[in-house]
């Protein structure tokens, strides 16, 4: 009788052994074992719930059966290019819109935007004597974090808009009803923006003397920028010894011809995960949504299903850094991502705040400094510089954006670390979303081209300025 009670006792004893032992099995084999759909079984923050699975499920597969938007082997040429930007000897220029739209989707837009960036570009070149690889925030940024999953207007409460790709920023109860057929018109949209910026690239709108002589124009039309008269002509001079030299179009299309990265937020999963494909030269996995994608200040959770796609895929991973990023998570989180600490794969963007990055970035960079990981640091000083003006419109300073900057630069001087390159929400159009600025935007000016339906961007005039202030301390920094 006691013999059979201790028997009973043991099998017991071992079940609850092998029930322990299975779980402890299960969680390594998840945290080891990723597939394009291992992150449903994470926590997925800011991800919106679809009322109708079947449509869902629908949309899903029809992604899965198109084209890839890029390739991998740009996805590992523009890895190679950050390799460069993190040892130094490159500087990265990332920039676009907060959140592309569907309404405002035209070839002046794109056009626009990406001539701005070729023109930042040409300035910082210079200043660094250094290539710079670009990349637009384009083809794909339409999914938003939102800080709230609900917004009141006059007492009334809806879900928020969570980007084109989700849900439609009217504010009535259909208009934000998440509606995954939006997926496919941003996959077109997306693959109609990346061909005419592939056309842009190849097509000599990339032409080095046109897109100097377009920064010519800008620096002569304003005063406040007569010291930048030296650099553009100094710029002048060196298209002239290269002409000398027989440097042209058809000797060297590199004058002519430009690489222009995309990259987005991988914040809609569904719709990364329907894009992944596999390399069939190598056997990797790619997010064929974009070369390179980044996972927001809001889904950086280790254990989260962001970072559980993220990890699993080649493409190079950007990661954003805030005031409340813990050092040690950080390092955490390069090594869930990048375990083989491959150069160029990560990029650190640090969005701190004007007044918070001198009291949180140093410890950031000295940790990875400390324990030899390779990164790519950005400073996109956007995001912690949002203010609401009096008039009521969401805004920024670009005299903190500035301010940001370069505390940025400096911080990394301090250190010995390599100030790697920017991240702005910009377009090439005029509108009036930030204020200050050589034409001065003020508060009051906000309501008059105030287009954005999510963040304020800077415009053109504001972005090259922007541009030709960070040559003087990439100048600095790379001198
Ligand atoms: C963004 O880049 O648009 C964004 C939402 O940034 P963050 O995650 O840093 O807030
Ligand atoms: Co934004």
């Amino acid at each position: 009788m006691f013999a059979a009670l201790e028997s009973k006792h043991n099998v017991r004893k071992a079940f609850l052994f092998s029930d322990i032992y299975a779980e402890k099995i299960g969680q390594i084999m998840s945290d080891t074992i990723w597939t394009p759909a291992s992150w449903r079984d994470k926590t997925a923050l800011q991800m919106p719930t679809y009322p109708d699975q079947q449509a869902l499920a629908r949309v899903e597969d029809q992604l899965a059966a198109l084209p890839p938007l890029v390739f991998a082997g740009e996805a590992r040429q523009l890895q190679a290019e950050l390799a460069e930007v993190a040892a130094g000897r490159a500087f990265l220029l990332q920039g676009g819109d907060c959140a592309e739209s569907f309404d405002e989707f035209s070839a002046n837009h794109i056009r626009d935007t990406f001539m701005v960036l070729l023109q930042m570009a040409v300035v910082l070149t210079f200043a660094g004597q250094s290539p710079v690889v670009k990349v637009g925030r384009m083809a794909g940024q339409f999914a938003k974090p939102r800080s709230s999953d609900n917004e009141t207007v006059d007492g009334v409460t809806l879900p928020s808009y969570r980007g084109d790709i989700i849900n439609d920023n009217a504010f009535t109860s259909e208009a934000r009803i998440p509606d995954p057929e939006r997926m496919v018109k941003a996959y077109n949209q997306a693959a109609s923006t990346l061909n005419l910026l592939r056309a842009f690239s190849r097509g000599g709108m990339a032409d080095l003397h046109q897109v100097h002589q377009w920064n010519r124009d800008f620096v002569e039309k304003s005063p406040a920028l007569e010291r930048y008269h030296d650099l553009a002509d100094r710029i002048d001079e060196t298209l002239a010894f290269m002409k000398a030299c027989g440097i042209n179009p058809d000797s060297s299309p590199s004058t002519h011809e430009t690489r222009f990265y995309t990259a987005h937020e991988a914040l809609l999963l569904p719709y990364e995960q329907a894009l992944t494909r596999q390399d069939s030269l190598t056997g990797d996995w790619f997010g064929c949504s974009a070369h390179m994608l980044w996972i927001g200040d809001r889904t950086r959770q280790l254990d989260g299903a962001h970072v559980e796609y993220c990890r699993g895929v080649n493409n190079p991973i950007g990661v954003k850094a805030g005031p409340t990023t813990d050092p040690d998570d950080l390092i955490r989180l390069l090594d869930r991502i990048n375990p083989n600490n491959e150069a160029g794969r990560m990029n650190v963007i640090v969005r701190m705040g004007a007044d918070k990055i001198e009291e949180h970035m140093p410890a950031l960079v000295r940790k990875v400094q400390q324990e030899g990981r390779s990164v790519v640091w950005s400073s996109d000083p956007m995001h912690g510089n949002t203010i609401k003006a009096c008039t009521g419109f969401k805004t920024r300073d670009v005299n903190a954006v500035l301010q940001e900057m370069k505390h940025f630069f400096a911080i990394h001087k301090a250190e010995g670390s390599v100030a790697g390159g920017v991240h702005l929400e910009m377009t090439g159009r005029n509108v009036t979303e930030c204020i200050g600025g050589r034409f001065e935007i003020t508060e009051q000016d906000l309501g008059d081209r105030y287009h954005t339906f999510c963040d304020p961007r800077l415009n053109a005039d504001q972005s090259l300025e922007l541009a030709f202030l960070i040559a003087d301390s990439l100048k600095e920094a790379r001198g």
